[in-house]
C-alpha cells in the first residue's frame, strides 16, 4: 500500500502549483486530453495503471516561467530506444508495458534487493517540482513533475563508506523498446552521478509530470531528473541503481568522449565542440535566451564543484 494522501484530502490551492492557476484554462485542456488519452499513444493503457500518483504535494521547488505546454513536452522528447527523431517516441512508445515493473539496488549497500515501484514509493510523499531541463541539444523546457527526492530512496538501502557513486540502467528489451534493435547507442542506456550529486536535494526520482503518471515516451514509470545539467543525465525508464566505488561509465561518453563528459553541468562557457551552449530555445518560444549557469540552480549545487576546473571536468 502506498501512503500517500488523495488528492481529495487536499484543497485545490495544496496541490496545483501557482503557475498552473495561472494558466488554469490550459491545465483543465491538458488534464482532460490525458484522461481521454486523445493528446498520444504513450498516455493510453498501461500508463494510465501506473503508480498513483494522484496525492501528490505541492513543493517549494517552483518558479514563475511559464511551464511548456504539455503537447510540446510530451512530443518532442529524446528517448533512442523508442527512435532517434524528436516525434519517435511519442508514434512509438504507445505500447510500451510498464506492468510489474522492477527496480534492482544493489553494489556498495547494506540493504540491497530487487523491489516494485510501488515499494520504492512507500512511505514517501510525492512532491511536484516545477523545474527546467536544458538539452545539449540547446532547447529547454519548463516542466512540473512529481516525485520524490533521490536522497530519501537511496537512503533506504543504507550505502557504505565505500559507495562514491550511483550507477542507473534503463530496461534492456530490445522487443519492448524496438530502438534498441538498432545498434545506434551502446545499449542498455546508462547514467551514473557522484553520491553528493545523487543526494542533492534538487535530484528527483519522477515518476510523472503534469499531475498524471509519466508518459511513457518521458521515461515511465520511472526517471531521473538533474535540473542542473544536460538533460541526458536524466536517464529513463530505471530498472537499475547500483552504488559503486569507481566512477560509473555512461552512454553518451561512451559513444562520444570529447562531446559529452561525466559531469555534464550546464555551463554557458563551455562549448559543445559542434555548437556554443551560451544561448537556449524554450520549446514554444521564438528567440533565444541566454543559458545560465547550471541552468540557473547554482546557489543550490555550486559549492559541490568548488576546486574543479569546469572546463576540464566537463
Ligand atoms: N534516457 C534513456 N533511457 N534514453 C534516452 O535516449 N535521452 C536523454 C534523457 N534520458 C534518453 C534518456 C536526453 S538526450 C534528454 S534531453 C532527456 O532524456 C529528454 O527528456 P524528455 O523527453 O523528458 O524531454
Amino acid at each position: 500500500m502506498i501512503k500517500i494522501k488523495k488528492a481529495s484530502d487536499c484543497r485545490e490551492s495544496d496541490i496545483t502549483p501557482e503557475p498552473v492557476y495561472k494558466k488554469r484554462r490550459e491545465f483543465m485542456k491538458t488534464s482532460s486530453a490525458i484522461g481521454t488519452g486523445l493528446v498520444l499513444g504513450g498516455l493510453q493503457g498501461n500508463a494510465l495503471a501506473a503508480l498513483d500518483v494522484s496525492g501528490f504535494k505541492k513543493s517549494g521547488y517552483t518558479t514563475d516561467e511559464e511551464l511548456t505546454e504539455f503537447k510540446d513536452a510530451t512530443r518532442y522528447n529524446n528517448f533512442y530506444e523508442f527512435g532517434t527523431a524528436k516525434e519517435d517516441p511519442a508514434s512509438n512508445a504507445g505500447n510500451f508495458n510498464t506492468d510489474d515493473w522492477r527496480i534492482s539496488i544493489s553494489g556498495e549497500c547494506d540493504n540491497p534487493g530487487v523491489i516494485s515501484l510501488e515499494d520504492l514509493m512507500q512511505g514517501h510523499t510525492i512532491e511536484e517540482r516545477v523545474y527546467r531541463l536544458r538539452c545539449v541539444e540547446a532547447w529547454s523546457m519548463v516542466i512540473p513533475w512529481l516525485g520524490v527526492p533521490l536522497a530519501s530512496i537511496l537512503q533506504q538501502f543504507k550505502p557504505n563508506s565505500r559507495a562514491k557513486y550511483v550507477a542507473f540502467k534503463t530496461l534492456l528489451d530490445p522487443e519492448r523498446m524496438p530502438g534498441q534493435q538498432r545498434s545506434v547507442l551502446d545499449w542498455p542506456y546508462i547514467e551514473g552521478l557522484r553520491m553528493d550529486e545523487a543526494m542533492n536535494p534538487l535530484t528527483l526520482l519522477a515518476v510523472g509530470m503534469y499531475g498524471k503518471p509519466m508518459p511513457n515516451q518521458n521515461g515511465a514509470p520511472v526517471r531521473l531528473v538533474v535540473p542542473w545539467k544536460y538533460g541526458f543525465k536524466s536517464i529513463k525508464s530505471i530498472v537499475s541503481i547500483e552504488f559503486t566505488e569507481t566512477q560509473p561509465k555512461t552512454t553518451w561518453n561512451i559513444l562520444s568522449p570529447g562531446e559529452y563528459g561525466f559531469y555534464s553541468n550546464v555551463n554557458p562557457e563551455v562549448s559543445h565542440p559542434r555548437w556554443s551552449q551560451a544561448k537556449e530555445r524554450r520549446i514554444g518560444n521564438f528567440f533565444r535566451r541566454d543559458t545560465v549557469m547550471f541552468n540557473g540552480y547554482a546557489d543550490e549545487v555550486a559549492a559541490m564543484y568548488t576546486g574543479m576546473d569546469l572546463k576540464k571536468q566537463f
